[in-house]
């Protein structure tokens, strides 16, 4: 598939490595201004290197793809503070966007984090996958016009999600998120998938047929899409 290059791995860390590697490229080549950032384990190591590296992100602003409806920012299973946590509070950035999830009209916030997209178009965005092949918290039969909005999210994602959430709290349902069409405009597009339960996920991706059960297939129309895996094909 000429639109996707597949960086294969032995671990995450190597991962993490590589995806350093591209970012500190696009930084010096001038070319990257605008940075899409994604939450959940994968992403860990790649916060930890960019955090222990001398790369410098002061001129760059950041979006997060997805948050919770219902819980706070300084709730610990929130995205806005994981990446408090991994990132932010290490490593400086001009300025940093994460939908609000307390928002108390949520319709308004999706045209307003739209509207910050569209005035600050992402050089790069940085994409894990669900394991029902769900990209940020686009699921399955998600609209590949889709904008920011807001999701229900599917029992297989909660399922998974729930783990992080201790047993006396209820996981939130509902979601705000970037749309496929948001991700879409992103003119790079880097992609972690690691380990066995991504598998079927790029296992679709690779059979290069488009289908709106698997969202990361959606990824196929996108001119520019590096895949950084720890799985042989
Ligand atoms: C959540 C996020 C996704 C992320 C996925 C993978 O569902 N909304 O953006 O890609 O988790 O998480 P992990 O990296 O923990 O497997």
């Amino acid at each position: 598939m000429k639109n996707i290059q597949t960086i294969t791995v032995d671990s995450k860390e190597q991962g993490a490595e590589e995806i350093c590697n591209i970012v500190r490229g696009e930084l010096e080549a001038g070319r990257l201004h605008v940075l899409g950032l994604a939450t959940g384990s994968t992403m860990e190591p790649v916060y930890e290197k960019m955090v222990s590296s001398n790369l410098d992100f002061s001129d760059v602003t950041a979006f997060n793809l997805d948050e919770y409806i219902g819980i706070p920012a300084d709730h610990e299973n929130s995205y806005a503070y994981y990446m408090k946590k991994h990132l932010f509070s290490k490593k400086p950035f001009k300025q940093t966007y994460i939908e609000n999830g307390m928002a108390e009209d949520l319709d308004a916030e999706c045209v307003r984090y739209e509207t910050l997209l569209k005035e600050n178009p992402l050089d790069i965005q940085f994409l894990g996958i669900g394991e029902n092949g769900h990209i940020a918290f686009n699921e399955p039969g998600t609209s590949p016009e889709s904008v920011t909005h807001v999701v229900e999210l599917t029992q297989s994602t909660i399922d998974v999600n729930s783990q992080y959430f201790s047993e006396d709290e209820t996981m939130p349902t509902t979601a705000l998120t970037m749309g496929i069409s948001s991700i879409m405009q992103a003119k790079k597009l880097i992609v972690a998938a690691f380990g066995e339960k991504k598998r079927a996920a790029l296992e679709k991706l690779y059979a290069g047929e488009i289908s709106t059960e698997w969202p990361v297939t959606y990824l196929l129309d996108h001119p520019d899409v590096t895949v950084i895996t720890d799985q042989k094909f």
